[in-house]
């Protein structure tokens, strides 16, 4: 399964996803992609001999046209798959529907609660008792796509947000690389009214 990855930052996620290659194995990135010049995870890709590129959304005129140049960019590596991994921008519903059912994301809450940002320190001041991750499929509305994969973690008494970030962290990099390789070996997909592991829906 050959499988693009798109980042804005730091490329954690990505480095799991690099570390879970297996020569031979199901999943192979072909590239990395990312809209910001200075992302770490480019870094990452290089020292792991992955194909980067760098896309500036700020040299485009609108959020249509960007997305037109990313996806050309993107089907010049005919992915199977497509993983946002920090990847900040938000996606017109033409690129959406163009991978309909070939694109995963990762969010550090335990969807549908607290999609959008600030999800660590929303989730403490609500006191909420567990706060996790989720891996989704995308769709046209914000972090509200399908679930695939989801891991929960208890929120410790007292604890500090750099602490409960680490922790999730932690199940993310765990969680994603799981997700991709169930892709990548035909068990996870999107079906019509939702996500399905092995032909059962989740
Ligand atoms: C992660 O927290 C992920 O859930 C969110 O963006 C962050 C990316 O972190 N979508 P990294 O760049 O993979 O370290």
């Amino acid at each position: 399964c050959n499988v693009v990855v798109l980042i804005s930052g730091n490329g954690s996620n990505l480095q799991a996803l690099i570390d879970s290659q297996e020569p031979g194995g199901p999943v192979r990135i072909r590239a990395v992609i990312s809209n910001r010049a200075d992302a770490y995870g480019l870094q990452r890709a290089q020292a792991a001999g992955i194909e980067t590129r760098i896309i500036d959304h700020k040299a485009f005129a609108n959020r249509e046209a960007f997305d037109q140049a990313l996806i050309e960019i993107i089907d010049s590596q005919a992915p199977q798959l497509v993983v946002l991994a920090g990847f900040m921008r938000i996606l017109t519903q033409a690129f959406v529907e163009h991978y309909a059912g070939r694109l995963l994301n990762i969010h550090p809450s335990l969807l549908p609660a607290y999609k959008g940002l600030d999800t660590h320190r929303r989730v403490l001041t609500a006191g909420e008792a567990e706060h996790g991750c989720s891996v989704h499929f995308v769709t046209a509305e914000l972090d509200g796509g399908p679930v695939a994969v989801q891991a929960v973690i208890p929120v410790q008494a007292g604890e500090d947000i750099d602490n409960l970030v680490r922790r999730v962290h932690a199940e993310e990099h765990r969680i994603y690389p799981l997700a991709v390789r169930w892709f990548a070996e035909g068990r996870l997909r999107l079906g019509t009214r939702g996500a399905m592991l092995d032909g059962a829906p989740l």
